[in-house]
């Protein structure tokens, strides 16, 4: 006790805190009965008033700070709640004060794994951490929750509760997208797979029997040249050039297929305008009404691709569903998106009624249409009805500096129109929509 006092001293404490924290010393310590006895009556009420001053401040500590606390007393062999602080109100929207005395045993009746937890802390003297998924017992909200137990002698258990549910929910949104992104690439790969056959098929059936064909001319005329037969030659080769045209028109056709060059060459509003002139062409019966309303320069780069491939699938769609005879095609911007719009005044159809996966017979299909516009930053919207026209709506919004920075398109899947026509001679490398039936 000296060297407390000394202790005490050189830091400068104050005589009288000194004076009073001996006095509770003495008269909390343990088997000194004559402590009180020896300690004059000043020194003793001093001592109650600290004692007092220092619970009060604890209870306002317990009940301030921003955790949400409650504490359980040991109750037989179960423990109730003794107590609870104003975060933990707020946490159970002030429906805790109605379980004051409620047992834990009943509390946690379906979560063992809790009740473990208030014994391990409670029998083994120390800090019990868990996080769980929880159901509050106050009012039934679903949470996600980082306990801490703490032992307080001699029969409290202290139970902070961090509600954490924030941090979850952007863990699980997290694995949720990591988890699509795997499924888009999955499906992409497939996609991309698909159309390598398409194009084996296409080079091996038009490309590939072409050139057969020439070889075969080629060989024939070889052998009437040996027999001298030069008149028959000249007529054979002849009659092989328009296979020879024929064959640089589907060659053409299958590098428009993959990518325009015109839209390279002259842009996407000059794409659009030699689209729709084509799909004229093709279907007279179908009219269409083309607004551009933006410049050239409007349109990044990048979503140039994805426009032309939505036009390319939203045309031949009209064409083989819809039955239409007018088809409304607008490409515009205003203050806060750039923005595609194909409206046809066909039969319609129930979006929310489509298969959602129907095996790819060529185009990208309106699932493809929708992934290309949010791939690229975009929303698709499909407004269609039986009867009441269909409408493919897509939009890419501006950044506030208005210049669009759409993210880059994947790898083409679908990269190609539908099913390829058979070549007409002098039709030119158009797109080729598909013809109905
Ligand atoms: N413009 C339209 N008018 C009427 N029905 C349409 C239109 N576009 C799409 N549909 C309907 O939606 C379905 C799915 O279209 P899509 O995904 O492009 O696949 P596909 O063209 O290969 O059938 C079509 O089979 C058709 O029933
Ligand atoms: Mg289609």
């Amino acid at each position: 006790m000296r060297d407390d006092k000394t202790a005490a001293e050189t830091r400068g404490l104050d005589r009288k805190a000194i004076a009073a924290r001996k006095a509770a010393r003495e008269a909390t310590a343990p088997g000194w009965p004559e402590a009180e006895s020896r300690m004059p009556e000043t020194a003793r009420r001093r001592m109650e008033e600290y004692l007092l001053q220092s619970e009060e401040r604890l209870r306002i500590q317990y009940r301030y700070i921003p955790v949400p606390t409650l504490t359980w007393r040991r109750k037989g062999d179960d423990f109730i709640v003794a107590d609870y602080n104003i975060a933990m109100e707020e946490l159970t929207d002030g429906m805790i004060g109605e379980h004051l005395g409620a047992r834990a045993s009943v509390v946690f009746k379906k979560r063992p794994d809790i009740l473990a937890d208030f014994r391990k802390c409670y029998t083994e003297k120390r800090v019990v951490r868990r996080e769980t998924p929880y159901r509050l017992f106050t009012n039934r909200k679903r949470k996600h929750i980082a306990f801490t137990y703490a032992y307080v002698p001699p029969d409290l258990v202290l139970v902070h509760l961090d509600d954490i549910t924030p941090r979850k929910e952007a863990e699980e949104a997290l694995l949720q997208s990591r988890r699509e992104l795997r499924r888009l690439s999955a499906r992409l790969l497939a996609a991309a797979e698909q159309e390598r056959k398409r194009m084996a098929r296409d080079l091996h059936d038009s490309i590939g029997q072409h050139l057969s064909a020439i070889k075969f001319n080629a060989e024939s005329i070889l052998g009437l040249l040996s027999e001298g037969r030069e008149e028959q030659a000249t007529r054979s080769i002849r009659a092989g050039i328009p296979v020879i045209r024929q064959t640089i028109e589907e060659v053409r056709r299958i590098i428009m297929d993959l990518r325009p060059t015109i839209l390279d060459d002259l842009g996407i509003i000059a794409t659009i305008s030699w689209f729709c002139r084509e799909f004229q062409q093709i279907y007279g019966h179908i009219q269409v009404e083309r607004k551009i309303a933006l410049a050239e320069e409007d349109v990044p780069a990048e979503l140039k691709i994805v426009i032309y491939r939505l036009l390319q699938e939203g045309l031949n769609n009209v064409a083989k569903h819809s039955g239409a005879r007018l088809v409304r095609i607008s490409l515009g911007k205003d203050r806060q998106a750039i923005r595609l719009a194909i409206a046809d005044d066909g039969r319609g159809f129930d979006p929310a009624a489509r298969p959602g996966r129907n095996v790819r017979t060529g185009g990208i299909g309106l699932v493809g249409m929708r992934e290309r516009t949010e791939f690229s930053g975009g929303r698709l919207r499909i407004v269609s009805a039986p009867g009441r026209g269909t409408r493919i709506a897509a939009a890419w919004p501006l950044t506030p500096a208005s210049t669009p920075t759409p993210t880059p398109t994947p790898p083409s899947p679908g990269a190609g129109t539908p099913t390829p026509t058979p070549p007409s001679p002098g039709a030119g490398a158009g797109p080729r929509v598909q013809r109905r039936g």
